[in-house]
C-alpha cells in the first residue's frame, strides 16, 4: 500500500474509533466534561488539578461532524460549546486558548456568527489581564511570577482578539510573553522549560522550575510540544521570524531526542522512566509539526516534519496506542499521562491527547 493511502486509511480508523468512543460519553454521561481516565474510564472523582480541557470534547465533536457531516454531532458540538461558554471571563486560569479556541473559534470559523466571535475575543481579552509589565510575561494559575511554556498555546486568541478589535496593547502583551517565553524557556538546545519564575519587583528572570517534568533543568516532553505548535502559531500571526526560528529549534530537539518510532518519554532527560511514553505530546508534536511545515518556507524542510507527523500517526495507529480493539477503554488515545508527578491520569487517555490525535489525523485528511 502506498504511504498516503497507509496514513489515511489509519486517520479513518482514528474518526471510527472516536465516533465510538464519543457517542458513548455523550449519551452515558451526558453534559461532563472529563480530563482524564482512570483504569480507561471517564468518570470517576480523581482530582482535576485545574480545570483546562473543557474544549477539548467539544473540539473533537466538531472535528467529527465535519469528518461525517452528521447533525447529530453537531448539536453535540454546540451544546457542549454552551456549557463552557461563562469561562470567557475566568481569571483563575491561564488556559483560555485551550478552553475556546478549539471549540467556539471552530464553531466561529464554520458559521462566521458574531456571537461565536464575541465570545473568543472576551476569551482572548480576558487571558490578557494576566499580563506582567515588569518580567514581560502572561502569568500562569500557579502564580503571579510564574510563567508556563504551555501558554504559547494560549497566546494565538490573543492575537485573534487583538487583530479583530483593532488593539495594539492586547497584541503587544501577547508579542512580549513570545518573546519572554523565547528568552527563557527555550534553551540554546531546542528544549524547553516548563515554569519560568520571575522577581515580581524588578522583572528579573530568576529560575527555571517544573511542576510536570522530572527535574528543574531536565525536559519535559508535553512542554515542548506545546512549544513547537505555539510558536508555529505566534509566527502565522505575528510573520516574526524569531518565532518560525523558535518552533523549528524546538522541533528539531524533538526528533532528534526520539527513538525511529517517534513517541517522546514524559521527560527525555529522566533515567530509565517506568513508563517509556507520553502519548500525548507526540500527538500534539503531530498536529504542531503539520502546521509547521505550511509555514517553513523550505520545502526540504517542510517535507521532513510532514513525514515526521505522519510517522508519529503511523505508531500511535497501532494497538498499543489507538484503542480501537479495547471495548472497554473509554479513550482514544492510550499510554498518555495528565500529571505525571501528581500520579493523575498516568498510563491512561486524557482529553486533550485525544482532542490533538484527531487534530491531527483531521489535518492529514485535509479536513481543516
Ligand atoms: N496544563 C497543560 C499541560 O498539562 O500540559
Amino acid at each position: 500500500m502506498r504511504a498516503d493511502s497507509r496514513i489515511a486509511d489509519h486517520c479513518e480508523r482514528v474518526f471510527a474509533t472516536a465516533q465510538d468512543k464519543l457517542r458513548r460519553l455523550v449519551t452515558s454521561h451526558p453534559d461532563y466534561l472529563p480530563q482524564y481516565t482512570r483504569g480507561g474510564k471517564w468518570k470517576h472523582d480523581g482530582a482535576p488539578w485545574t480545570n483546562w480541557c473543557q474544549g477539548f470534547l467539544p473540539g473533537q465533536l466538531w472535528l467529527l461532524y465535519l469528518h461525517s457531516g452528521d447533525a447529530f454531532w453537531r448539536g453535540k458540538a454546540e451544546r457542549y460549546c454552551e456549557l463552557i461558554e461563562a469561562r470567557k471571563d475566568d481569571r483563575e486560569t491561564h488556559d483560555l486558548g485551550f478552553l475556546f479556541w478549539h471549540s467556539w473559534q471552530r464553531w466561529h470559523d464554520l458559521d462566521g456568527g458574531a456571537r461565536q466571535r464575541d465570545v473568543v475575543i472576551r476569551a482572548g481579552q480576558t487571558m490578557g489581564l494576566r499580563y506582567k509589565e515588569k518580567g514581560r510575561y502572561l502569568s500562569s494559575f500557579v502564580a503571579p511570577e510564574s510563567a508556563f511554556i504551555d501558554i504559547m498555546m494560549n497566546v494565538g486568541i490573543m492575537f485573534y482578539a487583538a487583530r479583530e478589535t483593532d488593539d495594539a496593547a492586547l497584541y503587544n502583551c501577547a508579542l512580549q510573553n513570545c518573546l519572554t517565553s523565547r528568552r527563557y524557556l527555550v534553551r540554546g538546545d531546542g528544549s524547553a522549560v516548563h515554569e519560568g519564575v520571575f522577581d515580581l519587583e524588578t522583572g528579573a528572570f530568576l529560575r527555571e522550575s517544573t511542576h510536570q517534568g522530572w527535574r528543574h533543568d531536565s525536559s519535559w516532553a508535553r512542554g515542548l510540544s506545546w512549544a513547537i505548535y505555539g510558536f508555529s502559531t505566534a509566527y502565522s500571526f505575528t510573520r516574526d521570524p524569531r518565532f518560525l526560528q523558535t518552533a523549528c529549534h524546538c522541533a528539531d530537539y524533538y526528533i532528534l531526542n526520539t527513538p525511529a518510532h517517534g513517541i517522546c518519554p514524559n521527560d527525555w532527560r529522566e533515567p530509565n522512566p517506568d513508563r517509556p511514553f507520553e502519548a500525548s505530546a507526540a500527538a500534539i508534536t503531530s498536529s504542531g509539526l503539520q502546521d509547521l511545515a505550511g509555514i517553513v518556507g523550505d520545502p526540504l524542510r517542510a517535507r521532513h516534519y510532514r513525514e515526521y507527523a505522519c510517522r508519529i500517526m503511523e505508531s500511535l495507529a497501532a494497538p498499543a496506542f489507538l484503542a480501537s480493539d479495547d471495548r472497554e477503554w473509554e479513550g482514544l488515545l492510550k499510554q498518555a499521562a495528565y500529571h505525571e508527578r501528581l500520579g493523575l491520569g498516568v498510563d491512561e487517555s486524557t482529553m486533550f491527547g485525544d482532542y490533538f490525535f484527531l487534530e491531527s489525523a483531521a489535518k492529514l485528511l485535509k479536513l481543516i
